[in-house]
């Protein structure tokens, strides 16, 4: 049977990212061009020249990513692209990059969404994991507990109901003086510090509150899971503690902030999937998204999984953070059921999964 080419899009944030996949779950080349130079000047991302700087690099990753694959644009089946959510205009870029393509070459556009994206990172290196799984994708801009009941098809268990994981990972990151991007930085100062020297709270969100006490709206309409995570008071904690010391003088170590925050936040992130996976039995567990790259929070999995006697599965590092490859997967699984995105294909923001 002749091979099935995907060529993959990404430009919804920081990274202007192009890859070739075959039969969805073979990639034949991974570019990312990463913004985080320029963005590092800032402190964190500025849209506006997130956006220049996608329309200046994405013709260049895309011929990187054909030549790495060893194929030319007639070679493809398909252009799979991020069209939210994201950066209004970072994400127009490779949507407007995408429906050139389609339209000069004559072949189908498949605007993917950039959390199934991240949900089918997974399937690259498990050649055998399949759908039905759970999933826990935790991104900067994302914390979602999931279903996956088959490709493209979720049921959202729990998500955040305030900052996402890596937004606090960042904002904490940059108050202790390591700059952006946070994530990666906490974790490697986090290997020299004490995770319980600094007490900080672990976000608690009550049983009562978790059933939906009738305060909010989402609690009134159901929608309010079980499964929700908080961050926002975590991260409020740290920085009063890091107040704290500066008012009194108290010296602080930057390792010793890191270890107790990233613990605090892993054990969050732990306890709710561990919650989920037993109470739906679920035998395969999976994480996605940039601080699914965060090792102790992968260490911390494995060995939850492990005593559960559940598979546990994710990304190398590399997969975890914005890439094409993984959107070159799933557009592959929307492909093949025949799902097509018309001319209109517009960036969405805020894109509902
Ligand atoms: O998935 P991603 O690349 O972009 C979004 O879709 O948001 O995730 C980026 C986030 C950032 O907040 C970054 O600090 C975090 O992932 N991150 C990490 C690690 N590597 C990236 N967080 C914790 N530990 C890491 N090793
Ligand atoms: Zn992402």
């Amino acid at each position: 049977m002749k091979d099935t080419l995907i060529l993959g899009i990404e430009s919804s944030c920081d990274e202007t990212a192009a890859s070739v996949v075959k039969n969805g779950r073979t990639v034949l080349s991974n570019i990312i061009s990463s913004q985080i130079d320029l963005h590092t000047l800032y402190g964190g991302v500025v849209p506006e020249l997130a956006s220049r700087k996608h329309i200046e690099k994405i013709n260049q990753v895309i011929r990187l990513a054909l030549e790495e694959a060893g194929v030319t644009l007639d070679d493809l089946d398909a252009i799979g692209v991020t069209y939210g959510p994201g950066l209004v205009g970072a994400l127009l870029v490779g949507v407007s990059e995408a429906k050139a393509i389609a339209w000069a070459k004559d072949i189908p556009l498949v605007g993917v969404h950039h959390i199934e994206g991240h949900v089918s990172a997974n399937y690259i290196e498990h050649p055998d994991l399949e759908p039905p799984f759970m999933c826990e994708i935790i991104s900067g801009g994302h914390t979602h507990l999931v279903l996956v009941k088959d490709y493209g098809e979720f049921e959202i268990l729990g998500r955040s109901r305030d900052d996402a994981a890596g937004e606090a990972f960042d904002k904490v990151a940059r108050a202790i003086g390591l700059g952006y991007p946070g994530g990666p930085k906490i974790d490697k100062a986090a290997r020299e510090g004490n995770p319980h020297a600094v007490e900080l709270p672990r976000p608690h969100i009550t049983n009562e509150i978790r059933e939906g006490s009738g305060v909010s709206k989402r609690a009134r309409d159901g929608s309010e899971g079980k499964y929700d995570f908080s961050f926002s008071g975590l991260k409020s904690a740290t920085l009063n503690y890091l107040n704290k010391c500066a008012m009194t003088g108290q010296t602080v170590s930057q390792a010793d902030v890191a270890a107790s925050f990233q613990q605090a936040v892993v054990d969050e992130l732990v306890e709710n999937a561990m919650r989920a996976a037993e109470d739906y039995q679920t035998e395969t567990f999976a994480i996605a998204g940039g601080v699914a790259a965060n090792s102790a929070l992968r260490r911390a999995m494995k060995e939850a999984c492990g005593k559960r006697g559940i598979r546990f599965c994710y990304p190398s590092p590399i997969f975890c953070t914005d890439n094409a490859a993984m959107i070159g997967v799933a557009a592959y699984y929307d492909y093949i059921k025949g799902i097509r995105s018309g001319w209109d294909l517009n960036a969405v923001p805020n894109l509902k999964l």
